[in-house]
């Protein structure tokens, strides 16, 4: 394996010399160079000089097929025109920051109230969605008085304190450590972990822990614990225990909203959850995200509400901002209209990308299995990651696509990075998800790239 990454950290090192002396100057001034670990990949990133459509181009003018596409919020690819040209007249009236209500945030709030077809909602926009999760939360605990929280192993719903355990693979604890200093160890204690998809545990837990619980907050399809989608059994069951237990349910849609189809996934299943997040592409490139709530639930944050249970959720000094809500609004009513299009188009040349992947790698000696599949109830899904199996290994949860004794995990988040880098390809945990941008053209080239990995991998293995 060391030969393999020296071999790569190499290649990629010949490419790019200015972003390494970018990055030099970054780690100067800043932490670890950067302000997200994840676009801070070893030895260091690439800068971008440009970026339209599918494509990246970087500093040093390499190009790019990009399948991160903005933390998957750019479903139209980068800097998409429709979302530019819809918010440019704005700019002539002046967009900035007024820090007044404004009537597009109305908009938007009714946009995506009638995406999801239900009465008796509530919505507050903020400007991530790791506050949105915050602010559930603190919801949830104003609503029913109860401390306890329960989420699900490898799930990630932002840097929020209430929410940093159970989110890495720890070896030998598995998904129940925390994993950020800084949170009080009496809130960490406060936070119950399951494991995802697992119908018998979370109606053991709900039996042990239900009438104590503030919430159960969950993605209908998680996205960095493996790009999987929750059966509908198991979301049916949980809507039926959080209701039986009085507890507030919470879907995390800040992936999966508007992603699959053009509304969340909560409507494919038919549930009906007592909060939901919205965040990435409702704000068409910008920082929106949105909770969205039963009325009863939400009334916690009016300065009305019931006394000492009021929530300070204050959506923060730029929520509201019109070029934000502009483009989100663009961005929903693209997606509203050209749904038929739009989806069909991602979710077939994803297919083609998943399986294209595994055949490559398959005529080069060597197994590499895609997640990202879509089930019986979402045809359309435009995620794929690209996991290495060490035994025979089904990847139906966070623990087969963490857990190093089951997955080649460092292969997969560093090895198949560069390689794909040195060969015009960037991804994230092997893979990403794919745009509109993105042409069957692309994904051809984008399975060469993968090819062309896969000989450098038998080479070196
Ligand atoms: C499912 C999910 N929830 C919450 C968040 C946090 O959003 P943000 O990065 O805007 O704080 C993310 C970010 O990736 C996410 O994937």
């Amino acid at each position: 394996m060391e030969k393999l990454f020296r071999y790569l950290e190499s290649e990629y090192r010949k490419k790019t010399g200015k972003s390494a002396a970018l990055f030099r100057r970054a780690s100067r001034v800043m932490v670890h160079g950067g302000s997200h670990s994840l676009r801070l990949w070893k030895p260091y990133p690439f800068f971008p000089a440009f970026a339209s459509g599918a494509e990246v181009v970087d500093v040093d003018g390499n190009h790019y097929l990009d399948y991160w596409q903005g933390h998957y919020a750019n479903i139209l690819g980068h800097n998409p025109e429709v979302i530019r040209r819809s918010v440019e007249p704005h700019f002539r009236h002046g967009t900035f920051h007024t820090g007044f209500e404004t009537l597009s945030q109305v908009e938007l709030a009714e946009r995506l109230l009638a995406s999801l077809g239900r009465r008796g909602l509530r919505v507050r926009f903020t400007t991530s969605g790791t506050l949105a999760s915050t602010y559930a939360v603190m919801l949830a605990m104003g609503h029913t008085g109860r401390r306890l929280i329960l989420k699900v192993g490898g799930g990630w719903h932002g840097a929020s304190p209430y929410l940093l355990k159970g989110v890495k693979f720890h070896p030998g604890a598995g998904f129940q450590a925390s994993d950020s200093a800084g949170v009080p160890s009496a809130l960490s204690r406060q936070v119950l972990i399951t494991r995802f998809n697992d119908c018998q545990q979370l109606s053991d837990m709900f039996k042990k822990y239900g009438r104590r619980l503030a919430a159960f907050i969950l993605e209908p399809f998680i996205g960095v614990g493996g790009f999987l989608f929750c059966s509908r059994e198991y979301l049916e069951l949980a809507r039926r225990l959080a209701s039986h237990y009085g507890t507030v349910l919470i879907f995390d849609e800040i992936i999966s909203g508007f992603r699959f189809c053009a509304s969340g996934l909560q409507k494919t299943y038919g549930l009906e959850p007592d909060i939901s997040l919205f965040g990435k592409l409702i704000g068409g490139g910008q920082a929106v995200a949105a909770v969205v709530g039963k009325k009863e639930v939400m009334e916690g944050c009016e300065p009305s509400g019931p006394g000492s249970r009021r929530v300070h959720f204050e959506g923060g000094t730029f929520s509201s901002h019109e070029e934000y809500m502009r483009a989100g609004l663009a961005m929903l009513d693209y997606l509203e209209k050209n749904q038929d299009r739009v989806y069909p188009y991602l979710g077939q040349q994803a297919e083609r990308l998943r399986r294209g992947i595994e055949k490559v790698f398959r005529e080069e000696g060597l197994e590499a299995v895609c997640t990202g599949d879509g089930n019986e109830l979402v045809r359309d899904s435009s995620f794929f990651m690209v996991n290495f199996p060490k035994k025979k290994n089904w990847y139906r949860r966070p623990e087969d696509i963490w857990n190093p004794e089951r997955s080649e995990v460092a292969l997969r988040e560093e090895a198949l990075k560069l390689a794909l880098l040195v060969n015009g390809v960037h991804v994230v945990h092997g893979g990403g998800c794919l745009s509109t941008a993105h042409t069957p053209e692309d994904i051809g080239r984008t399975i060469e790239a993968y090819a062309a990995a896969a000989r450098i991998f038998r080479r070196y293995l």
